[in-house]
């Protein structure tokens, strides 16, 4: 660790409740509930996708959160170093070392979409979208994200924004700016959805995404939705334990992880909602894929009075919700990088934002010229993006319930989930129970379901 570096007294912390809630939420708000829920719910069926997903968010995405921010706040260190300072001298501290990977990874293709977010803000301040219709909406997605220039350039200028914020500090900067942007951006979504549910045929977009159809749900929907709630949330890769090292010993952390989950999960329904009536009514198919998004919200802009400024004030928000959730992914990084390989921040952050850029830039490629390029039968931005979300964080999760669940001293996890006993209730026997079982259980049967070594 760090010289002067001093892990006990002179970290900061969050100064109030609504700044941690600001801070977990910014990182959990961002592209996965806007671009990547929509889309993965397309492709699995809708409704049935819906519940299940729904069900691992208060079931698994809940308790992990919960294990995540004890680690941190018991710890007061970064992902590695909580591990190493809570169970000195054994392996644990890889968990960190992996999520510090996934991090990394999931920050590359991250970067693309990001990057598409950046142009879709551009085309809409030239008013790009006037007069399109569904399909040339489809078109100009098409390509666009085919393209390499284009692509590659936006996706750099979204490094460098979050690079710059990470060395510049994240406390006066972004934080107090979340504060206000996310509940703008959920204010705009909150319009986006009004206009949609009154689009001709919205019923049947709604229908999709309401109805479930369980005819649809195989092992991969199962995975999918699992993937997706660990990807939604931030969870198994710790941000979550950064985080916790930032908050004081009075707050309560279950009220936080119910918070933050219980917005993350709306913002996802509600961009659902804007986004599949939509597809209908464009004529487009709920399974297109991760341009989903991209295809349909500015066909509802463009039908909608004053839709030309709500367009660039959307986009404008994606980019902000996209960036408090990089910058939260760089953090991990460069948070170890600094503590354990004693360099400064500045040059942490450079240096992994360069690596994230090589490996993001090929992300990007994958859609044009690198398409035939193929990594178990997958492009390369498939496969960071499924390998991370559906692999990678469910098993850092599981490690890190087994963690707190059966490694940890009974009496710090309920000093931590209780304030040293001040709340009273039931609350810490259910949590032990649920982490202690349910959650690595369920993990573990959905992988082996998904992989079809056993049938329910
Ligand atoms: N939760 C973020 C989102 O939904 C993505 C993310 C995943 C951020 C993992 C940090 C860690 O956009």
């Amino acid at each position: 660790m760090a010289k002067g570096k001093d892990l006990e007294g002179k970290r900061e912390n969050f100064a109030s409740k609504f700044g941690i809630i600001a801070a977990a939420a910014g990182s959990a708000v961002g592209l996965g509930n806007i671009w990547r829920f929509p889309y993965v719910a397309g492709e699995n069926g809708g409704g049935a996708y819906l519940l299940v997903y729904i069900a691992f968010v208060i079931l698994i995405g809940v308790p992990a959160m919960l294990s995540e921010l004890i680690i941190g706040r018991r710890s007061k260190s970064n992902a590695v170093g909580s591990f190493r300072k809570l169970k000195p001298k054994t392996p644990w501290y890889l968990v960190g070392v992996m999520g510090v990977l996934t991090g990394f990874l999931i920050f590359a293709f991250y970067s693309t979409v990001a990057g598409w977010t950046l142009h879709y803000t551009y085309l809409a301040i030239i008013n790009a979208f006037h007069g399109m219709n569904g399909a040339q909406l489809a078109e100009t997605f098409d390509k666009f994200h085919k393209s390499a220039l284009l692509p590659v350039f936006w996706q750099i200028i979204f490094i460098i924004m979050t690079a710059a914020i990470v060395i510049a500090g994240i406390e006066k900067g972004i934080e107090r700016y979340t504060k206000i942007l996310m509940p703008l951006l959920f204010l705009i979504l909150l319009i986006l959805v009004i206009r949609a549910i009154t689009l001709p045929d919205a019923g049947k977009g709604l229908k999709f995404l309401f109805m479930p159809d369980f005819s649809k749900v195989t092992g991969k929907t199962i995975l999918e939705a699992m993937g997706q709630a660990f990807f939604s949330l931030s969870l198994g890769m710790g941000v979550l334990i950064t985080y916790g090292s930032y908050i004081q010993k009075h707050e309560n952390l279950t009220d936080v992880a119910g918070e933050v989950a219980f917005f993350d999960t709306l913002v996802a329904i509600l961009a659902g909602v804007a986004i599949f009536p939509a597809v209908f009514a464009f004529n487009l198919k709920p399974e297109a894929g991760p341009g989903l998004a991209f295809l349909t919200l500015p066909g509802i802009f463009e039908q909608m009075p004053g839709g030309y400024f709500f367009a660039i004030i959307f986009f404008l928000l994606l980019v902000v919700a996209a960036l408090t959730s990089s910058i939260s992914l760089l953090e991990v990084t460069v948070a170890f990088l600094t503590e354990e390989f004693h360099i400064t921040r500045k040059s942490a952050t450079i240096w992994s934002s360069l690596v994230v850029a090589i490996l993001g830039i090929a992300a990007t490629l994958s859609f044009g010229i690198l398409n035939n390029f193929h990594i178990f039968h997958k492009t390369i931005f498939d496969f960071l993006d499924n390998v991370t979300a559906n692999i990678l964080l469910p098993i850092g999760g599981f490690f890190i319930v087994i963690f707190v669940g059966w490694v940890m001293n009974k009496s710090e996890t309920r000093a931590e989930l209780t304030n040293e006993n001040k709340m009273k209730g039931r609350i810490y026997g259910i949590f032990l129970f649920l982490v202690r079982y349910v959650v690595p259980l369920a993990i573990a049967i959905v992988f082996l379901y998904s992989i079809g070594l056993i049938k329910l």
